[in-house]
């Protein structure tokens, strides 16, 4: 994972629950990075999840609205630092539709080694949309707060709703209804 998604957590962390928190996941954690993240570096994503789960005992918050609170945040950070690839995007189902064949094809360019999920977005009709996510990362609840906001983003309202095509959570089936 890039250090950028661990520099914003931490951050957010901090923010929301104050430095001693953030201070206690990374005690208890253990980090082959020592908790050292810079914005350009990768670390293993088994970082985040242990950082989650301290956070998580820590806070009484599930790891699931962690991930989405989380990703509801980084939506903002990402879409102002990467404001060119939404250039020609004008809704929730443009941005959704190009993720996969374009956004996230460049965010690949840029860092080779950035680890990151596969779509399969598939239009229903005029209101709905099928994403079916891929990744061994099992981060689909950070990719519904990415949604999340992005519905916000563009001023819209949209229901989602995941199930799980494999137990572990590595697939699962979004169908998202603009309201
Ligand atoms: C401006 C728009 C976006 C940009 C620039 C962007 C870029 C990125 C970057 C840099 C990462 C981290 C890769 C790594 O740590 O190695 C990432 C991960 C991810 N992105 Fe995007 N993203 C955007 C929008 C979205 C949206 C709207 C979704 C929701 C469908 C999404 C789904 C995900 C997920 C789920 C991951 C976690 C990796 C995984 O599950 O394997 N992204 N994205």
């Amino acid at each position: 994972m890039k250090g950028i998604v661990f520099t914003q957590f931490l951050d957010l962390v901090e923010a929301k629950f104050g430095y001693d928190v953030v201070d206690s996941i990374l005690e208890k954690s253990d980090l082959p990075s020592g908790g050292i993240y810079t914005a350009v570096g990768t670390y293993h994503h088994s970082e985040m999840v242990q950082l989650l789960t301290h956070l998580s005992a820590e806070t009484q918050v599930s790891v699931a609205d962690l991930l989405k609170i989380y990703g509801r945040h980084l939506f903002g950070v990402l879409a102002k630092g990467y404001g060119h690839f939404l250039k020609n995007i004008n809704t929730s189902f443009d941005l959704l539709e190009n993720l996969e064949k374009y956004i996230h094809v460049e965010v690949k360019k840029l860092y080779p080694d950035a680890e990151l999920p596969t779509f399969e977005t598939t239009r229903i009709d005029e209101h709905t949309l099928q994403m079916i996510y891929h990744s061994e990362r099992k981060l689909g609840d950070f990719g519904v707060g990415l949604m999340e906001a992005c519905f916000e983003y563009f001023g819209e309202q949209a229901t989602i709703e995941g199930t799980n095509l494999e137990a572990d959570g590595s697939v699962i089936r979004y169908i998202i209804k603009k309201l």
